[in-house]
């Protein structure tokens, strides 16, 4: 142990403003930056508590919905996942997972965590589910519980969500919806769609820092937790308790993260003063102008157009290129950070995200310009 610290071997940081096209964290707005940078208040403030209602109003924009519980976990995409198995599931449950990436596997292993009794059904990575495939499942074996991702992040497929949780309800079961790399980017309406619990992470296209997790539950979902015979595992995630401090009583629960719900509600402002099907087509119109620029330099999509997401592309590595030398030398000499496959995708596929602020034309020139020399010159 040390009893004094040479302070000069601890240099103060100055971490370089990334241009971020991975598949998150993304961009933050400068205005979500300067809302960050506002003086704590008390969690339990009155100015707080406004601005606590008022972010639960946007987030229901943003899920469109009108579901009375849309809050923000404080936690990652990850513990908004978690907080979706937590509260659904329960020891011997049978429960349906989809598995098409590695986003499905983790809800997959959290329903098992929980003690879910877990059946999967499983596509390659890259490919999606049909309506049909899911209705087999329930029909094979009934399920309380379905959940399946809309945008997978590992793959860079859109999964179509009409229809299913039509099929979800028939069979008397829930249905969980990953929506972390598609909230506010991407088309999605909960409440047209019939889905009952979606979440959601703030780093990718509501362009946030990655620390919060908004989810919301309907009616259904919320029944379906009422009738638990056990309380909920993880106390941090049970979302009875997390309502009431979200909720009009204000009961202490834990101490939110102020300043990320500073960073939540500035970001969200932005979405709903841009329009949330603005930004949807936003998101559209740099993607197909990004994919047009890779079929000009000869680079493939994994996903064919129809299921392909148009916040996260993956482009597939020409054969004898080098995947890290490639993205060391974007980091290094255009400062743009891309990231490389995960699982069986690893040393594939890149992965670029073009997401909430990071999704402008000046970044797609760059990045394409960029690739151009470092494949080709
Ligand atoms: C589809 C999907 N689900 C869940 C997560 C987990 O979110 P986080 O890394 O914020 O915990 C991610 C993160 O990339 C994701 O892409």
């Amino acid at each position: 142990m040390k009893d004094m610290i040479d302070i000069q071997q601890f240099p103060a940081s100055h971490l370089p403003a990334r241009i971020l096209m991975g598949p998150g964290p993304s961009m933050v707005d400068p205005r979500v930056y300067q809302a960050m940078a506002a003086p704590l208040v008390g969690h339990l403030d009155p100015e707080f508590v406004r601005l606590m209602d008022r972010t639960q109003e946007l987030l229901r924009y943003a899920f469109r919905t009108e579901n009375k519980l849309a809050i923000p976990i404080s936690g990652t995409g990850s513990a908004s996942m978690e907080a979706s198995i937590a509260n659904t599931v329960e020891p011997g449950m049978p429960i349906l997972i989809c598995i098409n990436g590695y986003f499905g596997e983790r809800l997959a292993e959290m329903a098992r965590r929980y003690g879910g009794d877990v059946t999967v059904i499983n596509r390659p990575w890259g490919e999606v589910f049909t309506s049909k495939e899911v209705e087999e499942a329930l029909k094979a074996k009934p399920a309380k519980v379905v959940g399946i991702v809309h945008a997978e992040t590992s793959t860079g497929a859109e999964q179509p969500l009409a229809e299913i949780a039509k099929i979800v309800h028939n069979h008397g079961a829930i249905l969980i919806v990953d929506a972390v790399t598609s909230l506010t980017g991407v088309p999605l309406k909960i409440d047209e769609l019939g889905v009952d619990i979606c979440y959601s992470g703030t780093q990718k296209c509501i362009s946030a820092p990655p620390g919060l997790g908004p989810i919301t539950f309907n009616e259904r979902a919320l029944e379906h937790m009422r009738r638990r015979t056990k309380p909920v595992a993880s106390w941090y995630l049970d979302l009875s308790l997390v309502q009431a401090y979200w909720g009009p009583n204000r009961s202490y629960h834990h101490t939110a993260p102020i300043t990320m719900n500073y960073a939540l509600y500035e970001a969200l402002r932005i979405v709903a003063e841009e329009g949330i099907e603005n930004r949807w087509a936003r998101h559209r119109a740099n993607s197909e102008m990004f994919w047009e620029g890779l079929e000009d330099l000869n680079l493939k999509c994994l996903i064919p157009r129809e299921n392909r997401l148009t916040s996260l592309t993956t482009i597939v590595i020409p054969e004898g290129v080098d995947d890290a030398a490639v993205r060391k030398a974007l980091l290094d000499d255009y400062n743009i950070e891309i990231s490389g496959g995960l699982g069986v995708l690893k040393g594939k596929i890149w992965r670029v995200g073009l997401m909430g602020y990071s999704s402008r034309k000046e970044n797609i020139l760059l990045l394409l310009a960029a690739l151009n020399k470092l494949i080709y010159k």
